[in-house]
């Protein structure tokens, strides 16, 4: 079993991270309700760069896994200048023995008057593709 938990304080990183749901053949959970997580195979983390660093609820959560929970984690995300939460969320989930699969998934999201319209139809369609083939174990 799969599953895609995500953070978005603005709805950017949750329409991507519909997208990858739906590639993955299951329903994307924000990570600020409460997540049903058992063991799974391909943990999917989504977040966006706030002020420079990802958000303390998604820290959170990330803090509060335990390796029995996720066999290997991917990460896709949106932000405005491209910076992501790859490296936040490597480094706390490698050191509680998670890996994280060294492909991710990034895109601009809009903020301000910068990035109008993103993540947009073809971020969302190559978001869905991404999962397939991470799934497929393509990646
Ligand atoms: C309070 C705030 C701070 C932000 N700081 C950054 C930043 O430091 N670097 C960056 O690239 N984008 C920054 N952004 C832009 C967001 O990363 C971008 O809009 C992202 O797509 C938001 O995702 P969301 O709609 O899922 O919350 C910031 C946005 C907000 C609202």
């Amino acid at each position: 079993m799969n599953a895609v938990v995500y953070v978005s304080k603005g709805g950017n990183t949750k329409k991507l991270a519909d997208a990858v749901a739906k590639g993955a053949e299951v329903k994307a959970q924000s990570a600020a309700s409460a997540v049903n997580l058992t063991q799974t195979d391909i943990l999917f983390i989504g977040g966006s760069i706030y002020c420079g660093r990802m958000s303390g609820v998604l820290r959170k959560f990330l803090q509060n896994l335990d390796q029995k929970q996720a066999a290997k984690a991917v990460v896709f995300g949106t932000s405005a200048s491209g910076k992501t939460i790859r490296a936040e969320v490597t480094s706390i989930l490698e050191s509680k023995g998670i890996p994280v699969v060294a492909e991710s998934f990034h895109c601009k999201g809009s903020f301000l008057c910068v990035n109008s319209g993103r993540p947009n139809a073809d971020d969302l369609a190559q978001a869905e593709e991404f999962a397939k083939r991470v799934c497929k174990g393509g990646v």
